[in-house]
């Protein structure tokens, strides 16, 4: 069997000083890539700076026989990263965009520095990274991407109003370079990963970190962003300890309602029973998939007023 392999292809991994960037960084040089290993070498929270976390990354490469130039700059500089790629090895192929902290705090105590530098590294980062990427991909006709969502993002969780919203956001980011990029062969996928790191350090005990290696997690992310996968793309990935699950929005079947004067908060209620109702689910992948809903539902027996309910002894709904 031969190995899915990278070579003559640069990969800029952002984050890559440790946890689940240094193991894409390590991997992809393995398999042959040219690597550029971006990390601030800031603390969990995003404090502070050095360049030792990404030294030691490409120092680690480098005595394995691969290929791999540092990069120290925040995310916020995509530019400088991408520059870095293309001043080194001369071209771009894929984007890791898995630089991340955290500053969980509840939202009762939530300050606009916490959520305002949460965003910055995530959303603006993600941002700057593909946006300087982006038109070297389209020339050259080729481009992969992974953003890096969270469960966080995708369900909620305590404490993480600002993380959840960024994370969230690495979702519709994707969605939408995914449709982008189709003409141009670049795909872009999102995966909700769960790996030890020192970002989970904390927050899970040891044995069950044990199980949870980021060297996991990089299968999935390999196998996406190879050139074998021209089809695979705008999807969301749950990825860690050996599993590894596609996510998809799932739609009730819904009540239809006339849409004029009838339609009122009262009208709704007596549908509530509809709008939750998911035995007959749709799978929506675009805006245009509600709109041709809304043309077939004209033509439904539930689009027309249903028979009154008995609302005798009790209040009408309106
Ligand atoms: P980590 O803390 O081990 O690694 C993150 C790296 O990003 C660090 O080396 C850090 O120095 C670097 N970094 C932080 N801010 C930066 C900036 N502005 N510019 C450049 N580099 C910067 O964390 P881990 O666990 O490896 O996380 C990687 C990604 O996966 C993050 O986006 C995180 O939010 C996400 N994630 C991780 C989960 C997990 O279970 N470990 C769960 C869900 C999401």
């Amino acid at each position: 069997m031969s190995e899915l392999r990278f070579d003559n292809q640069t990969v800029v991994v952002t984050g890559a000083g440790g946890g689940l960037g240094k193991a894409y960084a390590l991997f992809f040089a393995s398999r042959g890539a040219n690597v550029v290993v971006n990390d601030l070498g800031s603390s969990h929270n995003g404090q502070g700076n050095s360049s030792k976390a990404a030294d030691v990354v490409v120092s680690e490469i480098k005595a394995a026989g691969g290929k791999a130039v540092a990069n120290y700059d925040s995310v916020e500089k995509g530019d400088a990263i991408i520059d870095t790629a293309i001043k080194n090895f001369g071209r771009i192929d894929i984007l890791i965009n898995n630089a991340g902290i955290l500053r969980d705090i509840s939202f009762k105590n939530m300050k606009d520095q916490d959520w305002d530098l949460i965003n910055t590294v995530h959303t603006y980062g993600a941002y700057k990274c593909a946006r300087a990427a982006w038109p070297h991909f389209r020339k050259q006709k080729y481009g992969r991407i992974i953003n890096t969502a969270s469960a966080a993002g995708l369900f909620g969780n305590f404490g993480q109003t600002n993380y959840s919203a960024a994370k969230l956001g690495q979702v519709g980011f994707t969605e939408t370079l995914a449709k982008e990029g189709a003409k141009y062969n670049i795909i872009a996928n999102v995966i909700a990963p769960i790996a030890a790191s020192r970002m989970t350090a904390t927050i899970m005990p040891p044995e069950v970190l044990e199980n949870l290696k980021p060297e996991w997690v990089v299968p999935l992310v390999a196998y996406l962003v190879h050139s074998s996968n021209t089809t695979e793309t705008g999807g969301i990935f749950e990825v860690g300890g050996g599993h590894v699950a596609k996510l998809r929005w799932e739609r009730a079947k819904g009540a239809l309602l006339k849409a004029d004067a009838s339609l009122t908060p009262g009208a709704i209620a007596r549908k509530w029973n509809e709008v939750n109702d998911f035995s007959e689910p749709s799978y929506p992948t675009g805006p245009a998939d509600f709109i041709t809903l809304l043309e077939d539902g004209v033509k439904l027996p539930s689009a027309q007023p249903g028979p009154e309910p008995d609302l005798k002894g009790k209040v009408a709904l309106v």
